[in-house]
């Protein structure tokens, strides 16, 4: 079965439900639906690969690997490019893809596919700049010079929260630096891998060098791609608690890996904030993706003499967001990635409530009604609380008061996780002092916004390590070779 939506595309051809493997499209034994989250409808069923498939990807991106590695960084970019230009030319179909699999509302999906695509251009160019060294020797008969190589075969598993972007912002940055890649994306969204394949085969990537295994069986199939010995490196886009297992299978083989895993963001509002800045900022960080994001504010601390004025206008603001199906153009707010999803965000707002919490608005949904929650705000939130010391992915907003900026520095920090923080401050010498004290990987100071490809994106502590994305993003794809040159005096 394929629904109308999926056969409107401007470029039908887009729609692959094959896995990508050595430049070609590869069926398999078995099939897995499809399901539009928004309506919990089948669309179309896609071939479910298995350990052959995975095997046979990674022997394509190994064999492809020397002929990539050799091309020069000029004639990579221009591939690069290429891909970038074709994902820009089909970024309304792409979106529409996007949207239907995934569900977050169209002109959020136009932004994922930008987004995603920048990061193809982005290290088109870096790849352009993989600078060596020269070291002064301590003889005078030799010479130190440092050179970057290219990992190898790198192999990745994606998720279903940004079904274009985090493959992206992995595959160019490895392919930039001369890597051949295999990714396993989530199951939920194939379609978006699989359409960004179409576009890297017209661009003219060779086979081999870029692979998209679509297969259900992510034990398995992750089994392979962190132990498999011609595997160099590994990255992996998720969840804390599947990232550990990960990199405990990764270490058999001592695979270079890149982990950007969970986060309990802290969004902190202070007494001196522009408070309208601050609800604005708050909303998008909060909303975006209907909360489904590791860079979500997962706890909004406000400090006491703006709490109220705060809450007001934050409520205001929520109560004119709309919730419903992406494809409609005014929706603001798409439905939860499964009915799994609803029931877990669910159980953290009751038992939240329970523990004390106030329902100020949202909250009561029957995940066996559909995928949707309500944009939902708890107050008299406590840090220990289950809605703020897990990570809630989902629209539920956690307010928390707090009476200075000491305190909530340490509660702030009081999570295993360290991926973004966000606060709103005016005044210069806290805004050193919290940026400096906050235990994350990326702080947004009066700012929501903070993912982009020229930015480091990566975490501390238990959120993973490596960073996505700016020149930084190329190391993690490179070895460091170095040279020692002798008898240069004889
Ligand atoms: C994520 O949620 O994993 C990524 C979010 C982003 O790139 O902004």
């Amino acid at each position: 079965m394929q629904i109308n939506e999926l056969l409107a595309l401007q470029d039908e051809q887009l729609i692959k439900t094959d896995s990508y493997i050595n430049g070609r499209w590869c069926s398999s034994e078995t099939t897995v639906a499809v399901i539009n989250p928004a309506n919990s409808q089948q669309m179309i069923e896609v071939s479910n690969a298995g350990i052959s498939e995975t095997e046979l990807a990674v022997k394509a991106a190994k064999n492809a690997l020397k002929m990539w590695s050799a091309k020069s960084a000029h004639e990579r970019a221009m591939l690069l490019r290429h891909w970038f230009n074709l994902m820009m030319q089909h970024q309304e179909d792409l979106a529409r893809i996007l949207t239907l699999e995934q569900g977050k509302p169209l002109a959020e999906a136009r932004a994922e596919i930008a987004y995603g695509a920048a990061f193809i251009e982005w290290f088109a160019e870096e790849g352009k700049r993989i600078y060596g060294d020269t070291i002064p020797a301590l003889s005078a008969d030799k010479r130190i010079i440092v050179v970057k190589q290219p990992v190898g075969v790198v192999a990745s598993i994606t998720p279903w929260n940004f079904p274009n972007a985090m493959i992206a912002r992995k595959a160019a940055a490895a392919l930039a630096a001369g890597c051949t890649f295999v990714v396993r994306p989530a199951i939920q969204t194939p379609l978006s891998a699989l359409a960004m394949a179409e576009l890297a085969d017209r661009a003219g990537i060779p086979a081999g060098v870029f692979n998209v295994v679509i297969a259900e069986n992510a034990p398995a199939i992750g089994k392979i791609l962190t132990q498999h010995p011609d595997i160099a490196k590994f990255t992996f886009t998720g969840s804390t608690a599947v990232g550990k297992i990960l990199l405990t299978q990764c270490a058999t083989s001592i695979k270079k890996v890149s982990m950007e895993l969970g986060g309990n963001a802290p969004f902190i509002v202070f007494d001196d904030a522009d408070i309208d800045a601050a609800v604005e900022g708050a909303i998008t960080s909060k909303f975006r993706n209907a909360g489904q994001t590791c860079v979500c504010s997962n706890r909004i601390f406000v400090q006491k003499a703006v709490l109220a004025e705060f809450t007001e206008k934050f409520k205001a603001a929520v109560n004119v967001l709309v919730s419903g199906d992406g494809l409609a153009e005014n929706v603001t707010i798409g439905p939860l990635i499964s009915s799994r999803a609803v029931s877990r965000v669910n159980k953290l707002v009751s038992d939240s409530i329970e523990a004390g919490a106030h329902l100020l608005l949202g909250g009561n949904c029957d995940p066996m009604q559909s995928n949707f929650y309500p944009p939902t705000i708890l107050t008299n939130v406590s840090n220990q609380m289950p809605i703020a010391s897990n990570e809630i992915f989902g629209p539920v907003a956690a307010i928390i008061a707090f009476e200075n900026e000491q305190q909530v520095i340490s509660m702030a920090n009081d999570t295993e996780y360290g991926l973004a923080a966000y606060f709103y401050a005016r005044d210069i010498g806290r805004i050193w002092r919290v940026s400096e004290a906050l235990a994350f990987g990326m702080v947004g100071i009066n700012d929501a916004i903070i993912s982009n490809a020229a930015a480091p994106f990566g975490g501390v502590k238990q959120s993973g390590n490596g960073r996505e994305g700016s020149k930084y993003g190329l190391d993690d794809y490179l070895e460091i070779k170095y040279l020692s040159m002798g008898g240069i005096n004889k």
